[in-house]
């Protein structure tokens, strides 16, 4: 048996000890091949490939990033690409191809498998934002990563009695944001899932300055957040990704304006970006993908195809792919008294 594996979408910590788990278990206990494709689709279509041997995963256990190269190549923009697809997978005598990725990615895999191929999903993303797995491996590093970037932030803020605003990554869905700013004392929690007011948030801003107070304020604000004054989410330019998505980014300065206005207090704002992505996943993101890896390679044996490793509780489950893009997996309401009741 021949096995592609391809990474495709924004890269995340724990891709490398996914294809760490495939390529060991496959090799150990079915005698499989793997063969890397490499750039996301831009691997199958132009047939850019890679050997994988134990050897060369096996010390990969820690490293952040993915070996393969990943790409946000669309073939669903153009049907010679899904037919050159098919072709290069035939040439390297592919018997089941590997897809991690996101919706974008496991979307174009979803429509592989309805065309007969044989595929089978890892779901992957640090904005934890896809139905289907409690999970996603990445969230866990993100999240550590942004929350010590705001105990870091505690500090400047207290000495200079400034309120700072830390904007991280989530595109709709706003785990990281919360996740990361109930663990480092945030003041106040924008989400992309709830309209904020900017009087409500300045008025809550505000009680954490006077006499004997802290005199200093922490707001985290995910990407896609929106203030019910603007509506609009904020984005870098005007462009668009291969899938049509927009690049959030900025919303983060524009409430620091609008707060330094309304309160008159001295406000910064940071933007930590791609820094949520790179370096070692957590040893729990280690653990998950390693789990997946090592459930992918079953799931080959046991012949599911069209279907994706999915965390459910504590298990990993095999789950139909198309389940894991059918809707954004976003921050529910039963979370919003846990961040009002956390409110300056
Ligand atoms: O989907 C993962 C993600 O990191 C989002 O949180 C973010 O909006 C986007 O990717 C950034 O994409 P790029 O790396 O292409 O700028």
């Amino acid at each position: 048996m021949r096995v592609g594996i391809l990474t495709g979408g924004g890269d995340c910590p724990g891709l490398n000890t996914v294809i760490r788990g495939l390529v060991m278990t496959g090799v150990k206990y079915f005698g499989y091949e793997f063969v890397g494709f490499r750039d996301g689709w831009a691997g199958p279509i132009n047939n850019l490939t890679m050997p994988l041997s134990v050897e060369f995963v096996r010390p990969k256990y820690n490293e952040g990033g993915t070996m393969l190269g990943t790409s946000r190549t669309n073939p669903l923009a153009d049907p010679s690409l899904i037919k050159k697809i098919k072709d290069n997978l035939a040439t390297n005598k592919i018997d089941v191809l590997v897809v991690m990725g996101g919706d974008d990615t496991l979307g174009v895999a979803t429509k592989l498998a309805e065309l007969g191929i044989n595929v089978i999903g890892v779901p992957k993303t640090i904005d934890n934002d896809l139905s289907a797995t409690e999970y996603t491996f990445g969230f866990d590093t993100a999240v550590s990563i942004a929350a010590e970037a705001i105990d870091r932030i505690h500090t400047t803020a207290r000495s200079h009695h400034r309120v700072l605003i830390v904007e991280v990554m989530g595109r709709h869905a706003g785990w990281i944001a919360m996740d990361a700013g109930i663990a480092s004392g945030a003041d106040y929690i924008m989400l992309p899932e709830r309209e904020t007011d900017l009087q409500e948030m300045c008025t809550s801003v505000k009680h954490g300055f006077g006499e004997g107070k802290k005199n200093y304020a922490i707001v985290v604000v995910s990407e896609g957040a929106v203030l019910k004054q603007s509506t609009d989410m904020v984005t870098q330019d005007e462009s668009k990704d291969a899938f049509g998505h927009v690049k959030l980014g900025g919303i983060g300065k524009a409430v620091a304006k609008a707060i330094e206005v309304e309160t008159g207090i001295e406000t910064r704002d940071v933007l930590l970006g791609h820094l949520q992505r790179g370096g070692p996943p957590t040893a729990r993101d280690r653990v998950l993908s390693t789990r997946f890896g090592v459930f992918a390679a079953h799931m080959i044996d046991e012949g599911k195809f069209g279907k994706m490793a999915a965390l459910k509780g504590n298990t990993i489950e095999a789950v139909p792919l198309a389940d894991a893009t059918d809707e954004t997996k976003t921050v529910g309401e039963e979370w919003f008294e846990v961040l009002d009741a956390l409110k300056a």
